[in-house]
C-alpha cells in the first residue's frame, strides 16, 4: 500500500515550480525542517527512556520555564538550517532575539526567514501527550546581500510564503502549506520516510467541538463567555463537545480533521492573549485559510495584523470558518 503513496522528498520536487521565485532555496528549506523534525522526534519518542525529560532550569525571554526538550528542540532545528546555509535569519521562541546567518558565500545572499515554535505544548512532555513544532517562512523585505534586520521578521502574516507544523502524535505528521493548499505527510518511522497521507486536508466549514481552557472561565471577556454558553446550550446541532489537550498544533489539528474552533482569548490574567503572533499564530492561521477555515483575534483577521514586537501575544480564535464567524459575532456586541 505504502509504496504507491508519494513521499515527502518526492512531493517537494515536483511542487518546486509552484513557488513564486523558484530557486529551489524555499525546497531545500522544508527538506531541512523535514530532516531536524525526524531528529525531534526520535527524541520525542524516547523521553521517559533517557534524561530528556523535565526542567532544563532556566527561563526564556518571556519569563517561561523551559524543558530540556525545548532546548533541544531548539537547538535541532536552529543548528539544521543553520547548517545548510539556507535562510538569512531565525527567530524562536526560546531565543531573547532573531539570528543572523550568511549564505554558503559567506555573504548574507539568502532569501528566506524562519520563525519557529521548536516545541509547542511542552508542558505535555513529561506526561506522554502530544506537543509539536510550528514554522513560519516570510521572503526578506531587506535587500539581499545585507544582514537581515528586525523588519524581515515583523511582517503581517499575508506575506507568509510557507508555513507548517510537526506533530508528534501517535503517529509523527508534518503538515504544511506554501499557498497552495495544506498537504499532510506520516512518518513511517521504521524506514524514515514522510508519505502522502492527507493530501488537500480541508477544514469542515462547521463543526461540533470547541477548544479553550475553561478554567480561566471567570477570567474571559464577556463576548467569550457569551460564545462558551451558546456551544453549550441545548439547540439544532448543539450542545457541542469540548476537547482541549493544551498543545494548539494537537487542537488544531484533530478540529481540523473533524471540524471545530480553537479559541485562546485574552483574561483578565494574560491581557493580551498568551499565544505568540509570529510563530504560533500566523503560521497556524495561515494552514487554516488554505484549508477553507479562519482565524481572528475575535475581531479582525490574525494574518493582517501589522506586528510590533518578535514575541507579540494576540488573542486568538481559529477553526471552522462558521464557528470562528459566529465567535467574532460575540466580540463584536461587546467591542
Ligand atoms: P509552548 O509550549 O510553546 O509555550 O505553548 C503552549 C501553548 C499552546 O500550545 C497551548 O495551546 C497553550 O499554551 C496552553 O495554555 P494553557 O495551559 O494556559 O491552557
Ligand atoms: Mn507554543
Ligand atoms: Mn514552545
Amino acid at each position: 500500500m505504502e509504496e504507491r503513496n508519494k513521499t515527502l522528498g518526492e512531493f517537494i520536487i515536483e511542487k518546486q515550480e509552484e513557488f513564486m521565485y523558484s530557486s529551489g532555496e524555499l525546497s531545500r528549506l522544508i527538506n531541512s525542517i523535514r530532516l531536524a523534525a525526524k531528529v525531534v522526534n526520535y527524541k520525542v519518542n524516547k523521553a521517559g527512556l533517557v534524561d530528556i525529560v523535565g526542567a532544563f532550569g532556566e527561563q526564556n525571554v518571556q519569563g517561561e520555564d523551559q524543558q530540556k526538550l525545548d532546548v533541544y528542540a531548539n537547538e535541532t532545528f536552529m543548528q539544521t538550517l543553520i547548517n545548510r546555509e539556507i535562510v538569512c535569519g531565525i527567530a524562536s521562541e526560546e531565543n531573547d532575539d532573531f539570528i543572523t546567518i550568511k549564505g554558503k558565500d559567506g555573504l548574507h545572499n539568502n532569501k528566506y526567514v524562519v520563525l519557529m515554535d521548536p516545541l509547542d505544548g511542552s508542558s505535555n512532555i513529561d506526561v506522554n501527550v502530544s506537543v509539536g513544532t510550528i514554522f513560519s517562512v516570510f521572503r526578506r523585505v531587506t535587500p539581499v546581500g545585507t544582514p537581515v534586520t528586525k523588519e524581515d521578521f515583523l511582517q503581517p502574516g499575508v506575506n507568509q510564503v510557507a508555513a507548517g507544523y510537526v506533530i508528534y502524535g501517535t503517529s509523527t505528521m508534518l503538515v504544511y502549506t506554501t499557498g497552495h493548499g495544506v498537504n499532510g505527510f506520516t512518518l513511517n518511522p521504521a524506514i524514515g520516510t514522510f508519505y502522502l497521507s492527507h493530501p488537500n486536508m480541508q477544514f469542515p466549514k462547521d463543526g461540533h467541538i470547541y477548544s479553550i481552557n475553561e478554567g480561566n472561565y471567570v477570567h474571559f471577556p464577556q463576548g467569550v463567555k457569551d460564545y462558551i454558553k451558546y456551544c453549550q446550550t441545548e439547540e439544532g446541532d448543539r450542545p457541542y463537545t469540548s476537547r482541549y489537550i493544551g498543545s494548539l498544533v494537537s487542537d488544531i489539528h484533530r478540529n481540523m480533521i473533524k471540524g471545530g474552533i480553537y479559541i485562546y482569548p485574552t483574561s483578565s490574567k494574560s491581557p493580551k492573549g498568551k499565544l505568540r503572533l509570529l510563530y504560533e499564530c500566523n503560521p497556524m492561521a495561515f494552514i487554516a485559510e488554505q484549508a477553507g477555515g479562519k482565524a481572528s483575534d475575535g475581531f479582525n483577521r490574525i494574518m493582517e495584523i501589522q506586528p510590533t514586537e518578535l514575541h507579540q501575544r494576540v488573542p486568538f480564535f481559529c477553526g471552522s470558518e462558521n464557528m470562528v464567524d459566529k465567535a467574532n459575532e460575540f466580540m463584536k456586541k461587546y467591542q
